[in-house]
């Protein structure tokens, strides 16, 4: 009998390789980031960096035999680890613990973020950098405020990563709906925390929810990473789900550098939808292109009901928002 082997050919041409840089590689979320990125073809140089055991992750997930080189860093080659990044992704710092909210992560997390994206800013300051750490609200304003004070602020190449609300939202509906989540599109604005994330379920077709489950299915929505947080017990918050989301955003700014067409996620982006109001950042779907942001969308249609929500979650935003910029100011 003759057996027809699939063979499948790889060419890597200079659109399509890129060095991604994962700072706090050796992290909960690091790690399988980490190996979502070493799956993604258009990664080619895919360098991890942690402050220990970077190394480590590095030789683990080097063995995938995809096209792509791993190397691993500590801190004394950080700068090695960023020069020629294309994309930086920063989940570096500390997870909550039940009873925490994210801005609790502020004090410890601020620094870290600061600290690195004056790196990333020496180093390569041409990445697109996408942020995870949180609070996502406060750190990628300090990210833009490092970047101001070194001159190579680019407002289309930062991202705060809000992926991980838009995965939920998706599968929250549709345990609701009982529909598939593969086919559950749901469009997230706002911030990343609390009040501030504010699904557009009028958006979708299930506009005709009534009012008590919309709210349940909202609520779950904006306080899902509670649920993780509290399952994990002290251990943590959500990592495997992350990494997903960040695999998924990262791998859209990338097929957005390549110059494919119609590459739309939302993000955490400096955004001129409500700057007029105060709101500097503000999550929308963004379409992304060779040169990072290329479109900041509209909100669309809104009900009345959203009208309110993203008022709420303006005035926390703008709050959030000075919060990460003062840091810098302060503590420069
Ligand atoms: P973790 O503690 O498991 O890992 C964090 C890693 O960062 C550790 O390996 C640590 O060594 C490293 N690190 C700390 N300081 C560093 C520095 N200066 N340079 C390099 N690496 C450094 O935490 P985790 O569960 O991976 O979460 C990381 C962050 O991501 C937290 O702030 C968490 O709140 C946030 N998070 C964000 C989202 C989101 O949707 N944006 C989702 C989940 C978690
Ligand atoms: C999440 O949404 O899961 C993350 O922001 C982590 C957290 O603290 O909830």
């Amino acid at each position: 009998m003759f057996t027809k082997i699939a063979t499948r050919s790889f060419s890597s041409t200079s659109a399509s390789a890129y060095k991604v840089a994962v700072l706090g590689a050796n992290g909960g979320i690091g790690q399988p980031l980490s190996l979502l990125l070493k799956l993604n073809h258009k990664v080619t140089d895919l360098s991890l960096y942690d402050l220990k055991g970077a190394p480590g992750v590095a030789a683990d997930v080097s063995h995938i035999p995809t096209h792509s080189t791993v190397r691993g860093y500590n801190p004394e080659n950080l700068k090695e680890a960023l020069t020629g990044a294309d994309v930086i992704v920063i989940p570096a710092g500390v997870p909550r613990k039940p009873g925490m909210t994210r801005d609790d992560l502020f004090n410890t997390n601020a620094s870290i973020v600061r600290d690195l994206a004056k790196a990333a800013a020496d180093h390569a300051p041409n990445a697109a950098v996408c942020i995870i750490s949180n609070p996502v609200n406060s750190t990628v304003p300090i990210v833009a405020e490092v970047f101001k004070s070194k001159g190579t602020y680019n407002p289309k190449k930062l991202f705060g990563v809000t992926t991980l609300d838009v995965l939920r939202a998706s599968r929250f509906v549709a345990e609701v709906a009982n529909t598939n989540p593969v086919h559950e599109k749901v469009t997230v604005v706002g911030g990343h925390s609390g009040v501030t994330i504010v699904p557009l379920l009028s958006q979708t077709n299930h506009k005709s929810l009534d009012a008590e489950t919309r709210d349940a299915l909202i609520h779950r929505i904006q306080f899902g990473g509670d649920e993780v947080v509290q399952a994990k017990n002290g251990a943590g918050s959500a990592t495997l789900s992350m990494a997903q989301a960040g695999a998924r955003f990262t791998g859209a700014v990338l097929d957005g550098l390549a110059g494919e067409n119609d590459v739309v996620e939302p993000s955490f982006v400096d955004s001129p939808l409500f700057k007029d109001e105060g709101v500097d950042f503000f999550a929308s779907k963004v379409t992304l292109g060779t040169e990072g942001v290329k479109k900041v969308h509209s909100l669309g249609e809104l009900s009345g009901h959203e009208e309110e929500l993203i008022k709420t979650a303006k005035e926390t935003l703008i709050k959030n928002i000075q919060k990460g910029v003062e840091f810098v100011k302060q503590n420069p």
